[in-house]
């Protein structure tokens, strides 16, 4: 049989480093994390991206490999292979971990999920304590407090790089808005606040862009949805897990806008949650401005109206209870 030649024998020329960022994707080979690896393979300011995950990682690493973006793709697999996954990177993005199926809240994700988060964090505490984490894995609401606990314990806690992905809740509302209004959802800009989970999930639609004028019914219809996308996903997919494609395409939207800040754009502006000062808790989404150091600027609320008013309290009620929820496990 003939032998074929392996890129090592063969001494292929050493690709001169194409401009760009080192990218982690933790929980690379599951649902989200496949097609965010084929999307973050196709982005110009992606330089390296490692594919880490517990299972089938060599796959997926092979099979995004052969796209003709330059990109260069390196997969991990195991435990054993975290910390080189991790050495280096600028950006770490964390789809890791179990998704809700129907009748669940991602509150009931709590317990597997928490020990997953916190022994990836030791990781990115350990080897790439720099990195902008972008913390997809759910309960968001707690999981970034455990994040940021372990930060604090390793003394690596910066509170501009770490950030819980909400992306998908603005995604999901530009589209509904869009749907209502009869507009292109590419032009609508809708802020959500608050958290990533049922009523914590604020829509602001007083503030939406362009302004709109929306009736009491069309706002209760689309808050209602927003704060129901996820489990409108889980729903439909009847036991084969959450959102994937639309929060893949939301995660690099995000990932993306953390790239062009790293670069010094100016004026990047996506919602994230973050470490806060803008209610009482510790912990709130928010309109942020992303530069070379992370959330650079963390946006205030704005003017609420009244049933935006009564949103917030219901939010941070049960947020409260969720960032409890997160740090007492690290503190346990
Ligand atoms: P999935 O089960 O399809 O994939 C999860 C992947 O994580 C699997 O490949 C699994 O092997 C891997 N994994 C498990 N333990 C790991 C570990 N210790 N280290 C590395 N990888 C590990 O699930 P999914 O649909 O991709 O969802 C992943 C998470 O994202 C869930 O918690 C889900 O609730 C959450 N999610 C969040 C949002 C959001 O808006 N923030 C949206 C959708 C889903
Ligand atoms: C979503 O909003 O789609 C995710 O948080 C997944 C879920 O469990 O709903």
């Amino acid at each position: 049989m003939e032998e074929i030649s392996t890129l090592e024998q063969l001494n292929c020329r050493a690709k001169g480093g194409s401009p760009g960022f080192k990218v982690a994707i933790v929980g690379a080979a599951g649902g989200i994390g496949q097609p965010l690896a084929m999307l973050m393979k196709m982005n110009p300011l992606v330089s390296v991206l490692h594919l880490y995950d517990v299972v089938n990682s060599p796959g997926v690493t092979a099979d995004i490999s052969h796209m003709d973006t330059s990109a260069v793709v390196r997969g991990f697999l195991g435990q054993q292979q975290l910390e080189d996954a991790l050495t280096g990177m600028e950006i770490v993005i964390i789809p890791a971990g179990v998704p809700r199926k129907p009748g669940m809240t991602r509150e009931d994700l709590f317990n597997i999920n928490a020990g997953i988060v916190k022994t990836l964090c030791e990781g990115i505490a350990k080897c790439c304590p720099n990195a902008i984490v972008n913390l997809i894995s759910n309960p968001v609401n707690s999981t970034v407090p455990i994040a940021e606990e372990v930060f604090k314990k390793a003394g690596t806690y910066d509170p501009k790089r770490l950030l819980g992905v909400t992306m998908l809740d603005v995604v999901r509302a530009n589209t509904f808005v869009a749907e209502v209004l009869g507009l292109d959802p590419r032009e609508v800009d809708v802020p959500v606040v608050g958290g990533h989970a049922g009523v914590t999930i604020l829509p602001l639609l007083s503030q939406v862009k362009p302004p709109c004028s929306l009736t009491p019914e069309e706002t209760e219809y689309l808050t209602k949805r927003i704060q129901d996308g996820g489990t409108e996903v889980v729903q439909a997919k009847a036991g084969a897990g959450s959102a994937t494609l639309s929060m893949a395409y939301a995660a690099v939207k995000f990932a993306d806008a953390c790239l062009r800040g790293l670069r010094g754009d100016a004026g990047v502006v996506e919602c994230a949650f973050v470490a806060s000062q803008v209610t009482e808790l510790p912990f709130f989404a928010t309109k942020v401005r992303l530069g070379r150091t992370g959330a650079e600027e963390v946006y205030q609320l704005g003017p609420l109206n009244e049933y935006e008013r009564v949103g917030l309290e219901k939010a941070k009620k049960e947020l409260a209870v969720s960032i409890k929820k997160g740090i007492s496990f690290i503190n346990k």
